[in-house]
């Protein structure tokens, strides 16, 4: 009886490799439910495989890097994913890149990325995102890479962004961002890596350094000018009506006096 204990006891100090780990398999589970395959390009990405996805540092699942029995790597890139990003992606705490860049792939960024503290590059460039952009983001400190590009991203870039101490790549350029470039990304202190034009730009509403300060001028001239086509339009409409008004109290007086003066004129 002891005997038998002893050994089950021991059973997951043999067998390291070989034990799942139950959030990854959650992470795993959901991140298929919510992605799209038309292409059928994700081999292995079955129930079982992510029951056991990983045997040590071998992967059984394509786009996974295992380290110790654990994903610290999911890489789907160029694949015609659809669908969108579970927010159970929170569950595979030990990830350190997610990099599903280059796909089809719709909906918001999950605000569930902040339990990803172990999270260094984020790369969802390239597909129909939408949303904002979460700034709980800033919770995972050890985020070097924030690459954005090209998706339908909208609202303004949250300033808590600059608070990443780590952050060497940040790429937000060609979307539908709005309002003033935090001066916590574009102009951080001298000892941090500052983000050029070429991160922010083909962002119809962004503005202030580095690109240019807030379009403003340009529409006031041409409200200036609707305004002022405007009313002088009204006024032009209420003077001619004024003076078709006169015109025809005029004609009444002058045919009433005519009238008038006919009438006290003799006949001849
Ligand atoms: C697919 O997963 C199974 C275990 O679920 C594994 O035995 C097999 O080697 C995997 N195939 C690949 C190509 O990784
Ligand atoms: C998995 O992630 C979801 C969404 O973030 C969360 O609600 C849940 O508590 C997580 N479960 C575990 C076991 O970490
Ligand atoms: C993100 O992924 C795209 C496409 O896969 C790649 O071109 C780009 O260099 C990546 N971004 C970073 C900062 O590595
Ligand atoms: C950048 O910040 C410094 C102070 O930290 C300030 O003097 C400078 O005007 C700023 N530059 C721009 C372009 O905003
Ligand atoms: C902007 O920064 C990128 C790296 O983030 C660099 O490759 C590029 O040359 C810079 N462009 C300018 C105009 O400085």
């Amino acid at each position: 009886m002891m005997g038998l204990w002893t050994h089950l006891l021991l059973l997951p100090l043999l067998l390291p490799g070989c034990l799942s780990d139950p959030s990854d398999e959650l992470c795993l589970t959901h991140l298929s439910e919510s992605l799209e395959d038309p292409a059928k390009l994700l081999q292995n990405w079955t129930k079982s495989t992510f029951a056991n996805p990983c045997s040590g540092f071998t992967s059984y699942l394509q786009g996974a890097t295992c380290n110790n029995g654990r994903i610290y790597k999911l890489s789907l890139t160029n694949l015609f994913l659809r669908g969108s990003l579970s927010p159970f992606l929170s569950n595979c705490t030990n990830l350190q890149t997610l990099d599903l860049s280059s796909n089809f792939l719709t909906g918001p960024i999950p605000s569930d990325l902040q339990y990803l503290v172990n999270l260094a590059v984020l790369n969802l460039s390239s597909n129909h995102l939408t949303g904002q952009i979460p700034p709980q983001l800033t919770l995972c400190a050890y985020l070097n890479v924030i690459d954005l590009h090209d998706n339908l991203l909208s609202g303004l870039i949250p300033q808590q962004l600059g608070l990443l101490v780590r952050l060497s790549a940040f790429d937000v350029s060609n979307n539908r961002l709005s309002g003033p470039i935090p001066s916590s990304l574009a102009n951080r202190s001298v000892n941090l890596p500052r983000f050029n034009a070429s991160s922010f730009q083909g962002n119809k509403d962004l503005y202030g350094y580095p690109l240019p300060p807030f379009k403003n001028k340009g529409l006031s001239v041409m409200a200036i000018v609707g305004i002022g086509l405007g009313s002088g339009f009204a006024s032009l409409v209420l003077s001619f009506t004024g003076v078709c008004i006169w015109l025809k109290v005029t004609e009444r007086k002058i045919a009433l006096e005519e009238g008038k003066i006919s009438q006290l004129m003799p006949d001849y």
